[in-house]
């Protein structure tokens, strides 16, 4: 070795020794928790816990580590802190009790991307935006959907459209989610654009194809790594690329159906959400409140992905408790054939009369457990949960698994068990652990068309259908995690009754 290149060497190696040492110190630095912060496992230097998280059931193992840690622990990815709350008590004292000080949602380098950093949307925008336009969009769905019954006929109708579409699949065994997803978004597409589509629309599949990747990639471990490691991920191949393509796609679509409604937009008989957006931005210029057309494009994404996965799933999620439960279904069509009979459709005035279906429709909900996790939150201000101090700025995750499987507050919270929700009388009963819609002020704005849709698609099939799959196939419930639970692809059989 000539000398110029051992002192290269040994400038190269005292480089890399430097760079190491720092890194360390700032590791060491940043890493200091204040007295009484949350615990949780040990982290590597720099990556945090991103080893340690099971990337196909992180709801799982997120669950499991209350039991180490309890009820309010940390995960770290890379520098980022996450906060996670655990146990039904727990979970209220956050989402309900200290409501002020968990409501916002924390910056998210994936979301400020996706919505190009400018507006927000409902799901991730905060302070006087979100109040507003959430305000709105209530005010939207009990206009076109609720109040007027319009709603409860619009679902009546699609019912009949999915019950059609499944006559024609008679006697062979057939994939139940695209028929299910049309079914669904055909709801949101009512209120949204005031139209439905038809399920050969070429461009409506299209937009389901890419609200079910989105759905799936926004909760993986690939948006966790893209928030925690974004100058990398920027510049990595990878799944979470798809993340941007599908909601520009998505987008695209949605702007498609907003120029389509300015052409005949009629300021006295405004038609839908979109409708009503753009008076609104006309006529009260507030695009401090979120009233712009950009806004407009991400507040009918947001209603989309948040709208129709999770009906839809619900619905996949009680084909196959019902079928692996043959005994409930058969009870579930005998309720059903006594009430409503075999002649005329389901209106909600039946519900009442109906607890056994009702408290099966709620089973389906807890087991099927289609949120996992929950929509993120910041500590808006320092502020003690249980024993543990928050700092302003953490991000919090009130973990609706640990809700929904309560040690507890289940009797058997493993198995599906409609007594959950019946009284020994056979009446419904409501149980305070019931949380598949969150909790809170930013507790899901949908619950209530959702209920009214889970109740008439799920009476309407089990009316017209007895459902079973092929012989000798057992149908699985442990289920793809994203930011929602997607059942593994099943096929199954629809008998006319
Ligand atoms: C079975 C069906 C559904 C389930 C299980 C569900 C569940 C949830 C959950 C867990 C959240 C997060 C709440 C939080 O952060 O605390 C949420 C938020 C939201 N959901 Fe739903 N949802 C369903 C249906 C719907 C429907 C039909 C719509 C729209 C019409 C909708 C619109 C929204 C919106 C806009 C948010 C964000 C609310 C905010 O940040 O203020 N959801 N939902």
């Amino acid at each position: 070795m000539w000398w110029w290149e051992l002192f290269l060497w040994l400038d190269m190696r005292n480089m890399l020794l430097f760079i190491f040492a720092f890194l360390f110190v700032v590791y060491f630095l940043t890493k200091k928790d204040p007295p009484h912060f949350p615990p949780g496992p040990s982290a590597l230097p720099l990556l945090g816990n991103v080893f340690s998280i099971e990337s196909k059931q992180p709801h799982i193992y997120l669950t499991k580590l209350a039991d180490v840690y309890g009820n309010v622990f940390c995960i770290r990815l890379g520098r980022h802190k996450t906060v996670f709350v655990s146990g039904w008590k727990m979970v209220k004292e956050a989402l309900v009790t200290q409501a002020n000080n968990f409501v916002d949602r924390p910056y998210s380098p994936m979301v400020t991307r996706i919505y190009s950093g400018n507006s927000a949307g409902l799901f991730f925008s905060n302070g006087k935006v979100w109040r507003r336009q959430r305000q709105f969009a209530m005010a939207m769905l009990r206009t076109f959907g609720l109040t007027k019954g319009s709603m409860e006929q619009s679902i009546c109708d699609e019912s009949r459209h999915l019950q059609e579409a499944m006559e024609k699949e008679e006697g062979e065994p057939f994939d139940p989610v695209p028929l299910l997803n049309n079914a669904v978004a055909n709801i949101i597409c009512q209120i949204v654009f005031g139209r439905r589509f038809d399920y050969g629309d070429h461009n409506f599949q299209s937009m389901l194809k890419n609200l079910t990747e989105l759905a799936y990639l926004e909760g993986s471990i690939w948006a966790l790594l893209y928030d925690a490691f974004p100058a990398l991920m920027k510049r990595l191949p990878g799944p979470h690329n798809r993340i941007f393509s599908s909601s520009k796609s998505l987008e695209a679509s949605i702007r498609g159906e907003i120029e389509r409604h300015k052409l005949d937009l009629d300021p006295s008989n405004p038609r839908d959400y979109i409708d009503n957006f753009l008076l609104e931005e006309k006529h009260n210029r507030n695009s401090e409140v979120g009233f712009e057309e950009g806004n407009l494009v991400l507040c009918c994404l947001d209603l989309f992905l948040a709208g129709s996965e999770t009906t839809s799933k619900t619905l996949q999620w009680g084909l196959i408790y019902l079928i692996k439960n043959p005994h409930i279904q058969e009870k579930v069509q005998a309720e059903i054939d006594r009430v409503i009979g075999q002649t005329r459709q389901p209106t909600m005035a039946d519900k009442l009369n109906l607890p056994y279906t009702d408290a099966v429709i709620h089973e389906i909900q807890r087991m099927g457990n289609i949120v996992p996790l929950n929509g993120l939150r910041v500590a808006a201000r320092d502020t003690v949960l249980g024993r543990h101090f928050i700092p302003k700025g953490t991000s919090v995750m009130p973990n609706l698994t640990s809700v929904l499987f309560d040690k507890t507050e289940w009797e058997t919270p493993d198995t599906f068990n409609p007594s959950h929700f019946l009284d020994a009388e056979g009446r419904f009963v409501r149980r305070d652990a019931f949380l598949p819609f969150s909790a809170g002020k930013r507790a899901c704005l949908g619950e209530g068309l959702a209920r009214v849709e889970l109740f008439l698609f799920f009476v309407g099939l089990f009316q017209k259908f007895r459902f079973s799959t092929l012989d000798g196939v057992e149908l699985s419930t442990e289920g793809i995690t994203g930011a929602t639970r997607t059942p593994y692809p099943f096929q199954i059989y629809a008998s006319s009754r």
